[in-house]
């Protein structure tokens, strides 16, 4: 007996962003930069520093990504958590989330390959659905970068945001959802981006957890960041049989300005058809796909039946593209009214807090 193919449609979204808002002009009064510096390098103008941890924002974005769906979380069958910035390594992110929307019968893993993490999740959770072993999965790209940064480092510091997002695949015999995809890894470069003091290994050196230093080589990064997203393009666009001007619109990782710009360029894709909101979020590592996902849609840059690419790379230095044919709904079939409780601390406070408590708990550490 001959099966139908099946395939992995994007059903629903949602996204969740905390409202403290970090300008480049907030910056400059704790780091040696400026507005200018950090738009003409990056063409970041702000991003959001969450007062909740991981968990909660990740919540928030999959009860959105549900109702948008018109699903709940007993129609769940896996939950795939892209992240590297966990609030706990032991139990997973995943079965958290699962917890919380109520999705009993399903499977729950978290992905870490750091800025990719949603992708890659994307791509398991997909491969799932194609052969049958779940037919309805919430994949999640959330990130909690803020406490794990270096507020001395003017290299790092001015680049990254905390965010979350999700997505609801479920299975289709249309043809539409994830339709190809290319991952891989510059494993040789992968010392150019290390978090030092966000592992188990530095416990045997007396470091924190969490209090970190960030080895950081951005212009290396930058050019494999260029070659790696715009060969898994390639690659995609040629397992599908067609050519750039075949893709409506190019959501890429959202890391800076200029990496887009030169990607867009190598592909021979104009800016007009490629989504950009890092100016308002900076890095989100693994929320930025998925959060721009979201807006391209609310954004009504997404047609029904558009052909999308979604380009990223990140610490590994993992790399990947997927080619998605959005389906027929560019509407929400519901929504949530589950928000992330208010806070009236700004930015620059949070900042203080996890920096001043990182400050007491190294003192105090006996090494
Ligand atoms: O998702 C994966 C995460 N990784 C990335 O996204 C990194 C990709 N790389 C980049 O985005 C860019 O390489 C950066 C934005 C990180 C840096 O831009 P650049 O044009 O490559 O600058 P640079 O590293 O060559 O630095 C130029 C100068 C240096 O000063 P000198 O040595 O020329 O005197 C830096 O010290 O800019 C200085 N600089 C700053 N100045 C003001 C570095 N950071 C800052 C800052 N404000 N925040």
């Amino acid at each position: 007996m001959q099966r139908r193919a099946i395939n992995a449609a994007i059903t629903g979204w949602g996204k969740c962003l905390p409202p403290a808002v970090l300008t480049n002009a907030d910056l400059t009064t704790i780091l040696d930069t400026t507005d200018e510096w950090i738009t003409t390098r990056t063409g970041i103008r702000e991003r959001r520093i969450s007062h909740v941890p991981l968990g909660d924002m990740a919540h928030v974005a999959a009860a959105r990504a549900l109702a948008c769906a018109g699903l709940e979380g007993k129609d769940i069958d896996l939950i795939v958590f892209g992240t590297c910035s966990h609030d706990d390594q032991v139990p997973n992110m995943a079965s958290g989330v699962q917890l919380r929307i109520g999705a009993h019968a399903a499977a729950a893993m978290d992905v870490n390959t750091a800025c990719t993490s949603f992708l890659y999740g994307l791509s398991s959770a997909a491969g799932m659905i194609r052969s049958g072993v779940v037919r309805n999965a919430l994949v999640i790209g959330a990130e909690l970068i803020s406490p794990f940064m270096d507020w001395r480092d003017r290299n790092v510091a001015v680049l990254f945001g905390d965010g979350a997002a999700a997505v609801v695949l479920q299975a289709s015999d249309r043809d539409e959802g994830v339709l190809a995809e290319k991952l891989g890894c510059y494993a040789d470069a992968r010392e150019m981006l290390r978090v030092h003091g966000m592992g188990g290994r530095y416990a045997n050196q007396g470091t924190l957890y969490g209090v970190t230093r960030w080895q950081f080589e951005g212009q290396e990064i930058f050019k494999r960041a260029v070659h790696g997203m715009s060969a898994a393009c390639e690659s995609v666009l040629t397992t599908l049989g067609v050519t750039a001007e075949g893709v409506d619109l190019v959501v890429p990782h959202q890391a800076n300005l200029r990496i887009i710009e030169a990607v867009a360029k190598r592909m021979r894709v104009p800016m007009e058809r490629v989504f950009v909101n890092v100016q308002r979020y900076g890095n989100m590592s693994a929320a930025t796909v998925p959060v721009a996902l979201c807006e391209a849609v609310e954004e009504g840059r997404v047609a029904p039946g558009a052909l999308l690419l979604l380009p990223g790379f990140g610490g590994g230095l993992s790399y990947c593209a997927h080619a998605v044919r959005w389906g027929e709904r560019v509407t929400p079939l519901g929504t949530s009214s589950l928000e992330l409780p208010p806070t009236d601390r700004t930015a620059l406070e949070l900042i203080r807090d996890v920096s001043a408590r990182k400050t007491r708990a190294a003192s105090s550490t006996v090494m």
